[in-house]
């Protein structure tokens, strides 16, 4: 497995946020983490990136056991997050946003290449380059999180609600680049609230309910088992 979390607990402050949350990932994999508003979600992907140290349970990443590494060790991994709500800078350009994403001490040809492919990927960011991220919409803002995220050369990329606030049309246009990053070799955790939608794209997927594991299953058997439809599906 690339990234075994196993019974993992965190804490935000006094108030315990994830009980008991199970997820593994394979290289290569695309798996969904679903689960309502408040269920835990935001939280194991911060754990997994290194924002939040484990109150409980392990993690693993790559065969290595931790249960606290430092964002930047996490990113220097290849633990990439595309955080939710975007955390753009909203004045700085398009371009600058994207090169954020690059590392210090990148030569300057290397950055040039990334930035050549996220505009080969999302080709509305190379007219909007020099536009500041705050002009565009939101589903193009989504395009440069995750380009910028690219610029750090991610081996997991986590996606953190990518299609909140995405026109609908935009929306499959932006599964489509994942499905394009996810064929590179990239695996990918993707968070969407929107359970459905979730299962189209990856093929594995974890239910979190209250900061528990509470079904983990195959898209396929997932999608066509009647409890779950009963008590997830209609959440959308
Ligand atoms: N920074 C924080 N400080 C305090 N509580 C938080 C913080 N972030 C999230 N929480 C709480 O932790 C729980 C899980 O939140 P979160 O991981 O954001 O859920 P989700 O992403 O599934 O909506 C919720 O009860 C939420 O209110
Ligand atoms: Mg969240």
């Amino acid at each position: 497995m690339m990234l075994e979390v196993s019974h993992l607990a965190v804490d935000h402050g006094k108030l315990r946020a994830l009980w008991d949350v199970n997820l593994k990932v394979a290289e290569g994999q695309r798996v969904g983490l679903v689960g309502a508003n408040g269920a835990g979600k935001s939280t194991t992907l911060g754990a997994i990136a290194g924002l939040y140290p484990a109150a409980g349970g392990t993690m693993a990443y790559s065969g290595k056991q931790f249960t606290h590494h430092r964002a930047p060790d996490a990113l220097a991994r290849g633990i990439v997050l595309v955080p939710e709500g975007r955390r753009l800078f909203s004045e700085m350009t398009v371009r600058e946003n994207l090169r954020m994403g690059a590392y210090a001490g990148r030569t300057r040809g290397a950055v040039a290449e990334g930035l050549e492919q996220v505009f080969a990927l999302f080709p509305i960011l190379r007219d909007k380059q020099a536009q500041p991220s705050g002009e565009l919409s939101g589903g193009q803002q989504q395009m440069v999180a995750i380009g910028r995220a690219l610029m750090s050369q991610p081996r997991l990329l986590l996606l953190d609600e990518p299609f909140i606030g995405v026109a609908p049309i935009l929306v499959d246009e932006i599964m489509a680049a994942l499905a394009t990053i996810a064929a590179s070799g990239v695996t990918m955790v993707l968070v969407d609230q929107n359970i459905s939608r979730a299962l189209r794209f990856v093929e594995r997927a974890t239910v979190i309910q209250n900061g528990r594991t509470v079904l983990e299953g195959d898209s396929a058997t997932l999608m066509t088992d009647e409890k779950f439809a009963t008590t997830f599906m209609g959440l959308d």
